[in-house]
């Protein structure tokens, strides 16, 4: 029998779906930033221009002109980024080498409230070969904080991720992540440090397995990290378009859960995204760390660079590459550059209304010269918390009808 009356438990149910609407609105909304891909991608980078003076590997970082001149960066056929280490020259013995490379650097800097995605097809390998896809804070390191998202030396075969603190900031325990814990002190010099446990993260495997993509959430109760090898890519991440938002909720458990023990904004400035990649230095090129992977390496303190950057460069660098479809950039629902940001953090993370955080600057706008200084804020609810909240809300008021 139908009334023409408005009827209470109709209206308590609309408020119901309406809530659930909301709520999936607040949880899933992370919508585009920018997207670096194509003809364009390499537009809003810098070229470093300069040797490695920062890793100290056997490396110089081409210029722009000089990187598009000798071919070691550009868009290939397909569409996809290349940047390359040199294979094609000689380089005589000497003292000092430095074999040419490339180092860019974003022009924009991110911060919480922001997801970055890197869908790559092949990531540089090899002995002496130490690539790296990660963000640094402006600022002198590890003063602005570090997110290292692809990073392994040598023959490794998995991913590592890491965070680097200048004060004392650790990886919390109890993490709902599939990876392996490496180290808990992220002031220390490998960082908090977490070990892919997914196949084919690295080396020769992930470019034979067709690559894979690799996303970073960066929120006010921490930054996690999840890779998909290309079969598995979440369905809102593989079929995104340039207006489509994205929902970390959907993606299942993370790589590397990096709940902070320590305030955000004082230990990490807006970050910029980089590629590198060197050549031995004060990782790759260690020696009891380089012969750990490259078995046959000489014992040497400079055997790295000797037995590989100094000869011919083919085929030692010829897997020396990056093939990159894409670096895309989202921010959360309600977040403005510069202010604080709601989040969407995983359902996973346990609330840290108890531990007082607070919300850095979430950036992601264009050209921003990094001199944009962290903005306290009261921390928002997390969309999970949010959703958990309305439901419960409408539960109990259907309760009572
Ligand atoms: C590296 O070289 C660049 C360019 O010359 C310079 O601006 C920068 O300060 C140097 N960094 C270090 C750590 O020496
Ligand atoms: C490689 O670079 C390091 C750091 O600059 C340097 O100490 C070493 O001598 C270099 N090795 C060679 C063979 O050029
Ligand atoms: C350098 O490596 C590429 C693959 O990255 C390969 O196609 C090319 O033949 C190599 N160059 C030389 C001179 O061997
Ligand atoms: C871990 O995260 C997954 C995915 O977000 C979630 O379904 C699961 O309940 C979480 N487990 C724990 C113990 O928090
Ligand atoms: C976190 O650090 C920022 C920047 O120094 C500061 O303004 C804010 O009050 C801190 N939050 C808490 C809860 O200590």
């Amino acid at each position: 029998m139908t009334s023409r009356y408005f009827k209470p438990a109709t209206f308590l149910q609309t408020i119901f779906i309406l809530a659930l609407t909301l709520g999936v609105q607040v949880k899933a909304a992370y919508s585009p930033v920018r997207s670096y891909q194509g003809s364009t991608f390499f537009d809003k980078w810098d070229f470093y221009g300069d040797v490695d003076n920062t890793t100290w590997g056997n490396v110089t970082y081409l210029t722009r002109e000089a990187a598009a001149s000798t071919n070691l960066a550009y868009i290939n056929s397909a569409g996809n980024a290349i940047m390359k280490v040199d294979n094609t020259t000689t380089i005589a013995p000497a003292a000092l080498v430095h074999r040419n490379s490339i180092r860019i650097t974003s022009q924009d800097t991110y911060g919480t409230g922001n997801i970055i995605i890197i869908d790559a097809l092949h990531i540089p390998y090899g002995c002496s070969v130490w690539p790296s896809f990660w963000m640094f804070g402006i600022g002198p390191m590890p003063q602005g904080g570090e997110i290292d998202v692809i990073e392994a030396i040598n023959d490794m075969s998995n991913n590592q991720y890491a965070l680097h603190t200048a004060g004392s900031c650790s990886h919390v325990g109890n993490n709902n992540q599939t990876g392996n814990t490496l180290s808990t002190d992220c002031s220390q010099g490998s960082g908090c440090t977490v070990a892919e446990n997914k196949p084919n993260s690295f080396g020769a495997g992930f470019g034979q397995a067709g690559g894979g993509v690799f996303a970073t959430q960066i929120d006010v109760s921490g930054v996690y990290f999840w890779f998909w090898n290309r079969p598995d890519i979440p369905a809102d991440i593989k079929s995104a378009t340039s207006t489509s938002t994205i929902d970390p909720s959907n993606w299942g458990i993370p790589s590397a859960s990096y709940p902070l023990a320590c305030n955000y904004s004082q230990n990490f400035a807006p970050q910029q995204l980089v590629f590198t990649t060197t050549l031995c230095g004060v990782w790759a090129g260690v020696p009891g760390i380089y012969q750990a992977t490259c078995p046959g390496g000489g014992s040497g303190p400079d055997s790295c660079a000797t037995e590989n950057v100094i000869g011919p460069g083919s085929p030692k660098f010829d897997n020396a590459y990056w093939e990159v479809a894409y670096v895309k950039t989202y921010i959360a629902a309600g977040s403005q550059p510069g202010a604080p940001s709601a989040s969407g953090a995983v359902a996973s993370i346990p609330s840290s209304s108890s531990s007082p955080l607070a919300t850095g600057s979430a950036s992601g706008s264009s050209g921003s010269s990094g001199s944009s200084s962290p903005n306290a804020g009261v921390r928002m609810k997390t969309g999970y918390e949010m959703v958990l909240g309305m439901l419960t809300g409408a539960v109990l008021m259907g309760m009572v009808l």
